[in-house]
């Protein structure tokens, strides 16, 4: 099935609990979103999932959480204050400002161009000033007094706090190199070109590891490096297939051009996702070489080193970067599991089908009806399976709008309660329960015994 179109997926993430649009009785507020009850739980998933792969199954990669206000001296050592700039036009006659790369990109769709080709305004033609460099960090202040002396910055990527904590880090943990510092985390960025729902916003959660190596023997060929390089992008590459469940066909990786590379990096490779309005950006495998730990030693007076025992020497480690967008997962998630298909009448059904680790409900308790008979086993069922996995419990309306709820939610497993399970006219229940399964929608029985066991099957517990 194709794509969707964003529209859908916009609709169904307000009205089933996914996302809102934040503050939305206030007129909402350009890209900013709010996650809800389901949002929450997928978003904590696909972390989960990201976390489980890159730090707890590894034996090479450790975690960090930093502080989000920091010394503002980071920023600078990183070049974020001198660099973390795009391009901004203002239009002449409505005075609405754009990102320039932004409006070449088609973010606004075709735009109007002048004799020359250059781009006009998109939304009334008028003409735009030449573009000035503007830097996408939020501003704060910390303390009583607002000066420039109390000034911070927001942090527009998470990366940073890796890099001025790698001493600390290998030094406490006893690491050796090769190996990798972990961190998910919020970050910031003053963005002004309409988002396209959560895949840009102002505020966004990244899933980011620095991954330290030793320096390569010959700076301007560094073979080894890059083929480390390499192995990260496929790595991540079969991740988001195999564990997040992304269609292939979907996906596919682009180099950076040499003129696109910033001047430290030695390479740098997208995962793209094919968006309803084309390819974008998922995640960024960046070669950082050894830019990041040699400027912040430069500005902070500070070696950033690693003793290597078997040459004696101190070295700066080059680093591997795959820093991918939590938010940005959690848009393509919704867009790659939506599926409109036949229910057993025939009628159209919309399914979220996520992998079950990833679904925000893992099994939903439903008696067949609202009725006395069936809510004590239907209550026990419930609070059994609670513990364990996040159920949700529902008697109202008919059994089939229930399960097309739960299709539409992507919960894998329906547990139903019947009168055969609990018996009736005086003749005793089978103490059985149905578990119906979303994507196949086929059924079977099972005790009430072997119920975990039997959805423990289906469902990992998490
Ligand atoms: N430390 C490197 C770094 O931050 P990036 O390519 O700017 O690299 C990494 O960001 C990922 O973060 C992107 O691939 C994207 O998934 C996500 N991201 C970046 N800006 C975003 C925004 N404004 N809203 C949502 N996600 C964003």
């Amino acid at each position: 099935m194709p794509a969707p179109d964003l529209e859908t997926i916009v609709s169904l993430a307000k009205r089933r609990g996914f996302v809102f649009p934040s503050a939305e009785i206030y007129g909402g507020f350009a890209n900013a979103y709010d996650y809800g009850p389901l949002g929450v739980e997928l978003k904590r998933n696909i972390r989960e999932a990201w976390w489980r792969s890159m730090v707890q199954e590894r034996d090479d990669v450790v975690g960090l959480d930093a502080a989000l206000i920091t010394n503002p001296l980071v920023w600078v050592g990183s070049g974020h204050v001198a660099n973390f700039t795009d391009p901004l036009v203002d239009c002449k006659r409505c005075q609405r400002r754009f990102r320039a790369d932004h409006l070449e990109e088609g973010a606004y769709g075709e735009v109007p161009r002048d004799a020359n080709g250059n781009p006009l305004c998109p939304y009334d033609g008028g003409e735009l000033t030449e573009p000035r460099q503007f830097n996408m960090m939020f501003r704060t202040q910390v303390g009583p007094v607002a000066d420039e002396a109390n000034m911070a910055y927001l942090p527009p990527e998470t990366a940073q706090g890796i890099f001025v904590n790698f001493v600390n880090v290998q030094q406490s943990m006893r690491r050796k190199l090769p190996f990798g510092i972990a961190q998910t985390r919020v970050s910031f960025r003053n963005e002004i070109t309409p988002g396209r729902f959560i895949f840009r916003t102002l505020e966004f959660e990244q899933m980011e590891m620095e991954y330290f190596c030793m320096p390569p023997r010959d700076r301007d060929n560094p073979v080894e490096y890059l083929a480390l390089h390499r192995q990260w992008v496929e790595e991540r590459l079969r991740w988001y297939i195999e564990v997040i469940g992304i269609a292939p066909e979907r996906l596919r990786l682009r180099d950076h051009d040499k003129d696109e590379l910033s001047h430290y990096s030695a390479a740098t490779t997208d995962i793209e996702y094919l968006f309803p309005w084309g390819w974008g950006e998922l995640e960024g495998i960046a070669a950082r070489t050894d830019f990041d730990l040699s400027s912040h030693a430069k500005l902070s007076g500070q070696p950033l080193t690693y003793f290597d025992e078997d040459t004696g020497q101190h070295v700066v480690p080059w680093v591997i970067e795959p820093a991918a967008g939590l938010t940005r997962t959690l848009a393509v998630v919704l867009l790659d599991a939506y599926s409109e298909e036949p229910d057993e009448k025939g009628e159209k059904r919309v399914v979220l089908k996520f992998k079950p680790r990833l679904a925000p409900i893992k099994v939903a308790v439903l008696p067949l009806s609202k009725n006395d008979a069936l809510r004590p086993t239907a209550r026990r069922v419930y609070d059994m399976l609670r513990p364990l996995w996040m159920t949700q419990y529902d008697e109202t309306q008919s059994i089939g709008r229930r399960y097309r709820r739960q299709d539409e939610i992507g919960t894998p497993c329906c547990v139903t309660i019947d009168f055969q399970t609990v018996g009736e006219d005086g003749q005793p229940g089978d103490d059985c329960v149905t578990i119906r399964d979303r994507d196949t929608q086929a059924q079977v029985r099972v005790p009430i015994s072997g119920l975990v066991a039997a959805l423990e099957e289906r469902v990992p517990r998490c």
